[in-house]
């Protein structure tokens, strides 16, 4: 079986060879549908200790029906975090029981139907712990019901992405003893609640703070157990977070690594009394992704040398806003698809966009890119080609999934590059006011 980075360098020579990187489709996303089903088995390895399990995916990491899918045909569940992401999780054929509802701003209209179809649900506040007891009064529902505990554990490394503090607008927090007690007694009065949930942040969050958050929530738990005279919470949703190494090709964490810290800190979550739910997005997919850009022209600014593509902030919109947040890697290839044999230089990767901050990076040392190579941005398979910015009216990038032997790879679009005629219609053409 051809390793990972072979299958890569795989992939861009396929992509020239095939005409699938163009004057008219100037950048394009990759996904190696290899890695992420090494990542699946990894993720289910690393937990298989704990009897019952159910991975999902988040699907705010891949908005994409046919990736979905093939993660549903592997046996994964799906977080879903608005209607869009619901509709895309049923069509991408996960069944309602495979299918968990967060938000912090779930409609009527939205609440609604994941009881109707019996996918589980985690409430995010009091006021939506209202709203699911009425309807449930109005409809006979199958679905789990959960609570998001925000632990206020603290912050990783990156405050936006940290969603345990006491500034969060996420899940019913544990403040202090009496906001703890309060929530136990309104878990305890509400027998058909079964299920806590806690995600204590994305990327940035270390290990032992993720543990410390998820302990926290099986503790909340069993003081529910004692409240109760009767085990009430049968299923834990531990969230996702597990951060991503985008310095080089070595998956660190890994799930194994995670599922060690877990059971040493919170051994009861192994002990097969609960159910154990958990929504990564980023560390099962990240690695598995590339975006591959034509370069369209270069130029040098005083001493510093600029290679402009057509990848920015419309794909790379995260690192473009927050580049030290973000920060990507890039390699060079020659127009061919072959690695570039040019020498080093050092240089910055600059996108399309109308605006100075539209960079992928400053400063990068690899081999020097000239008009129509190819730069290949690494390690966005999740979030990239599910988060477009609709700027300068630049189209979603096409997607293609990827198998590879090593030495050609095969290639499925599993999303077209977006149309000029579609841009329009979006834009309102047809409108005359
Ligand atoms: C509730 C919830 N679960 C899971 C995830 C996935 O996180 P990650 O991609 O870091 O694994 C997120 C990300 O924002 C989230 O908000």
């Amino acid at each position: 079986m051809a390793d990972f980075v072979d299958r890569r360098y795989a992939a861009v020579r396929s992509l020239a060879a095939e005409s699938l990187i163009t004057a008219e489709q100037p950048v394009v996303g990759i996904i190696d549908t290899e890695a992420v089903e090494t990542q699946i088995e990894a993720l289910s390895w690393a937990f298989s200790s704990i009897p019952d399990t159910i991975h999902l995916v988040a699907c705010k990491a891949v908005t994409l029906v046919p990736l979905l899918r093939f993660l549903a045909d592997r046996g994964m569940g799906v977080e879903v975090a608005s209607p869009g992401e619901f509709a895309m999780a049923e069509a991408a054929g996960f069944p309602p029981e495979r299918i968990v509802l967060d938000s912090p701003a779930k409609t009527v209209p939205e609440i609604r139907h994941c009881l109707t179809v019996g996918a589980a649900v985690n409430i995010d506040s009091y006021q939506e712990l209202a709203r699911i007891e009425e309807l449930r009064a109005e409809i006979d529902t199958r679905s789990v019901i959960g609570v998001r505990v925000n632990p206020v554990v603290g912050s990783g490394s990156i405050g936006e992405m940290s969603t345990a503090t006491t500034t969060t607008k996420f899940g019913i927090p544990l403040i202090d003893e009496e906001s703890r007690q309060a929530l136990v007694d309104t878990i305890v009065a509400r027998p058909w609640i079964t299920q806590l949930h806690v995600h204590s942040g994305s990327q940035g969050v270390g290990l032992d703070l993720a543990a410390e958050g998820i302990s926290r929530i099986v503790s909340l738990a069993e003081s529910v157990t004692e409240g109760a005279g009767f085990q009430q919470i049968t299923r834990i949703d531990i969230g996702g977070g597990l951060s991503v190494n985008f310095g080089s090709d070595e998956i660190t964490p890994t799930f194994h690594t995670y599922a060690e810290v877990l059971e040493r800190a919170v051994p009861e979550l192994f002990s097969g009394r609960y159910t154990v739910l958990t929504e990564f997005g980023r560390s099962l997919l990240a690695k598995a992704g590339s975006i591959a850009t034509r370069i369209e022209y270069t130029k040098n600014v005083g001493q510093r040398a600029f290679a402009i593509g057509h990848a920015g902030a419309q794909t790379a919109t995260r690192t473009v806003f927050m580049p030290q947040a973000w920060p990507l890697r890039v390699s060079a290839f020659h127009a061919d698809g072959t690695p570039s044999r040019n020498p080093n230089r050092i240089q910055d990767l600059a996108g399309p966009c109308c605006f100075s901050g539209d960079m992928i990076g400053r400063e990068f040392v690899i081999p020097g890119l000239d008009p129509g190579d190819i730069a290949l941005i690494h390690d966005t398979g999740a979030y990239y080609f599910s988060t477009p910015f609709a700027y300068n009216a630049l189209p979603r990038i096409p997607v293609y999934a990827y198998t590879s032997d090593g030495s050609t790879a095969k290639f499925t679009c599993i999303r077209r590059q977006q149309t000029v005629a579609e841009l329009l219609a979006e834009a309102g053409e047809d409108v005359r006011l």
